[in-house]
């Protein structure tokens, strides 16, 4: 069985999205895959109540508990490690998950590791992207499913979704017409990979 482990931060909409196309799509029978657990770095993330119903297993690490570490960074990575290799993943999946992870995390999964970013990379790596998209008078802005490699927000790109920009727009509304997006190109982009 390919195990797949989604990690998150918040509601965990794009993970409900894989969920519930997994299930609908029977990615068990179809590819010998299936989410074998949802981990989040803060415990009040939304998005394990879902996982929680649809019977996956969940796990909190919260990264606030390295912060007296040496090295909070490697401390945290090195825990989130152990805990997504008890699952011995095929793919290891980063939605909405807003943790910079470090060179040695992200070489440690080289060629299983993919995040979606609410962007059309290579524009607007980081944070706020929708109202830097807005402010820079974009016309258009959209999501990008992506290898993760060791510089943020950039990677092999595996799909993009382009959405207009509207001229009434705000940062909430366009981020409202991507993620309906992002819905759609992460659960195919994960299917491509399995
Ligand atoms: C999504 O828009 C995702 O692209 C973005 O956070 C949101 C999470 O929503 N990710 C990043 O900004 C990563 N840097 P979700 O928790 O409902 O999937």
């Amino acid at each position: 069985m390919k195990n797949i482990v989604i990690l998150i931060s918040g509601s965990g909409s794009n993970m409900a999205a894989i969920v519930r196309t997994a299930e609908e799509q029977n990615w068990a029978q179809r590819y010998n895959a299936r989410i074998s657990t949802v981990i989040s770095n803060k415990a009040d993330a939304e998005g394990l109540t879902f996982a929680k119903q649809h019977g996956i297993a969940t796990s909190v690490i919260d990264h606030k508990a390295f912060a007296s570490a040496p090295q909070p960074r490697e401390a945290f990575d090195a825990a989130l490690m152990t805990e997504i290799d008890k699952h011995q993943p095929h793919l290891v999946v980063l939605a909405g998950f807003m943790r910079i992870l470090t060179p040695g995390f992200v070489a440690h999964y080289e060629g299983r590791l993919v995040n979606i970013h609410p962007s059309l990379l290579p524009a607007f790596a980081g944070l706020n992207t929708h109202q830097r998209a807005i402010d820079a008078g974009c016309k258009f802005a959209g999501a990008t499913v992506h290898r993760v490699t060791a510089e943020l927000d950039h990677g092999p790109i595996l799909a993009q979704a382009v959405v207009p920009v509207l001229p009434d727009d705000t940062a909430d509304t366009l981020a409202a017409r991507v993620l309906t997006q992002e819905h759609l190109i992460y659960p195919k982009a994960v299917a491509e990979l399995l």
